[in-house]
């Protein structure tokens, strides 16, 4: 039997209702939250990131400022900019759009944007908040990938998941909320031995590993929920997900497509972020 599809951009289209509408009303009392997004020079990808989060914005009723800069910007102007931006009243969240160029030290500029007004979730702060288990701004994918599995009814507690990826930005974080709602979590990465004994164990799989149609449905233990965190961009300029979506489908439970599953909930998670900083702020 094929396995129910969870649907992120239906998911996402939910949530962003309840935004605007809290947003509406919070028009009404003479106040937007404000997002900052930085963009350092012209790579596609990010260009087409940061069109989207300025349609969000446009789509939901937020205040946005969207800062291009050239390549050639130093970092110091960087700096001076996110400086001018955490002090700035209308602007409650401030993203800089990464990768940077390379002269620029990343964590130098993460490290300077304001605790609360890092709708990434991606300082040090906010990240030891998240590890402590304390009220944080949360990573806007690993959030979006706990509602999404929330959304299919599954208890996580007590259930044995799998994430297979450490990044910073995904596999780690995504461990510890899923620790937090009380899974029992195994990692898994590059080098990991004998990794399908261990995904074959999962009653929840999550795939953040970077590599187009890694996990095929040997990895999966029949009925477990699988979300694919992939976006892979194949020579034929397709995108294909971490998951081998066809085979795994006949196999596992409820199972995020790519794309319209995990990525819509990235923008959508932002603009939660936003606002719940916003609130806080005012
Ligand atoms: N580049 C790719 N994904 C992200 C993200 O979630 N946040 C930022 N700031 N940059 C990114």
């Amino acid at each position: 039997m094929t396995a129910p599809i969870i649907n992120g951009k239906q998911v996402s289209e939910e949530i962003r209702g309840s935004l605007r509408g809290e947003v509406e009303r919070l028009a009404k009392q003479g106040f937007k939250p404000g997002l900052a997004v930085v963009l350092v020079g012209e790579d596609p990808a990010s260009q087409v990131y940061v069109r989207n989060k300025e349609k969000a914005c446009q789509d939901l009723g937020y205040y946005s400022e969207v800062h291009r800069l050239p390549a050639s910007t130093s970092q110091e102007d960087l700096l001076a900019l996110v400086d001018k931006l955490n002090r700035q009243e209308n602007i409650h969240g401030i993203l800089v759009q990464l990768p940077l160029p390379g002269h620029i030290d990343e964590k130098s500029v993460i490290d300077a944007i304001a605790v609360e007004k890092d709708v990434d979730g991606f300082h040090p702060v906010n990240v030891g908040n998240l590890v402590i288990g304390d009220d944080s701004l949360l990573p806007c994918t690993p959030a979006g990938v706990i509602e999404l599995i929330k959304r299919t009814g599954i208890e996580m507690a007590g259930k044995h998941a799998v994430v297979i990826g450490r990044s910073n930005i995904v596999g780690k974080p995504v461990s510890l909320l899923l620790q937090r709602e009380h899974a029992t979590v195994t990692m898994c990465h590059s080098k990991t031995a004998n990794m399908k004994e261990i995904t074959k164990q999962a009653d929840i799989l999550v795939v953040a590993i970077g590599r187009a149609n890694f996990v095929d449905a040997s990895y999966v233990k029949p009925g477990a929920v699988v979300i694919d965190v992939g976006m892979n961009r194949l020579d034929n300029g397709k995108l294909a997900g971490d998951v081998d979506f066809e085979s795994v489908k006949e196999v596992s439970g409820p199972i995020t497509p790519v794309p319209g599953g995990v990525g819509p909930m990235t923008i959508t998670m932002l603009m939660q972020n936003t606002l719940l900083a916003a609130k806080r702020l005012n």
